[in-house]
């Protein structure tokens, strides 16, 4: 998939309008409040496009796993350290398109997070990037997004690219049951548009 816009180029000038400096609130929430747990020791997530990776270390913090994935590479130095600390890592690459096979994350993960990562990759990429998803998120594992930016017109471009839970989950496809999709009780005030949450869980394949 084609890097563009060219991601490193912003990270260098430390144009990075959506970096929180923190955690996403509605994370830190859900994360404190139990209700986004590791189902078990050792339970991998998987964090696409994470940035400075401040949900990636919160996670970590909270008994995650964690594989920070995005293609900027300058990030590795300033992330990976302090995921490893957890037992994870900070991986450089394309979210979509990275071959895990013979990783140790091979087996998949028990959640994948997603804060601004499906609305910044073009539209015409969610389609793969949900088949990936499908393949990545292990049978009872779960997909959580904050799903931003909600009422943005499609004409406006991007990104970030307008979405909401329907465009979400119908990349996301059948393989995907969702759980819950509502406004978040914690948005963040300087953003323009409207933030929500969606949690789907991964089915497993039916046998006939
Ligand atoms: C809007 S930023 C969000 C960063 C972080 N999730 C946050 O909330 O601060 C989008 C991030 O996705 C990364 N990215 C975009 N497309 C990607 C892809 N196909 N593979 C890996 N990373 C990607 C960019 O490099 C950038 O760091």
């Amino acid at each position: 998939m084609t890097n563009s816009p060219d991601w490193s180029a912003h990270y260098r000038a430390s144009d990075t309008p959506w970096d929180l400096g923190g955690p996403h609130p509605e994370l830190s929430s859900r994360l404190q409040d139990g209700r986004l747990a590791p189902p078990a020791p050792g339970a991998r997530a998987l964090v696409p496009g994470a940035g400075a990776g401040h949900d990636a270390i919160a996670l970590a913090r909270r008994g995650w796993k964690v594989t920070a994935i995005d293609w900027v590479p300058e990030l590795a130095a300033l992330v990976g350290p302090l995921l490893e600390r957890d037992g994870g890592r900070y991986v450089t690459g394309d979210a979509i398109e990275f071959d895990w096979s013979g990783t140790a994350e091979a087996d998949g993960f028990d959640l994948v997070w997603d804060h601004t990562f499906f609305c910044a990759i073009p539209p015409d990429h969610r389609a793969p990037w949900g088949q990936r998803a499908s393949t990545l998120v292990r049978p009872g594992g779960r997909y959580a997004s904050l799903v931003f930016p909600v009422g943005k017109p499609a004409e406006e471009g991007g990104p970030p690219f307008g979405m909401d839970e329907a465009a979400l989950a119908g990349a996301l496809g059948s393989l995907f049951r969702v759980e819950e999709h509502a406004p978040v009780a914690r948005a963040v005030a300087r953003r323009q548009w409207r933030e929500h949450w969606l949690e789907a869980v991964r089915v497993p394949l039916a046998v006939s």
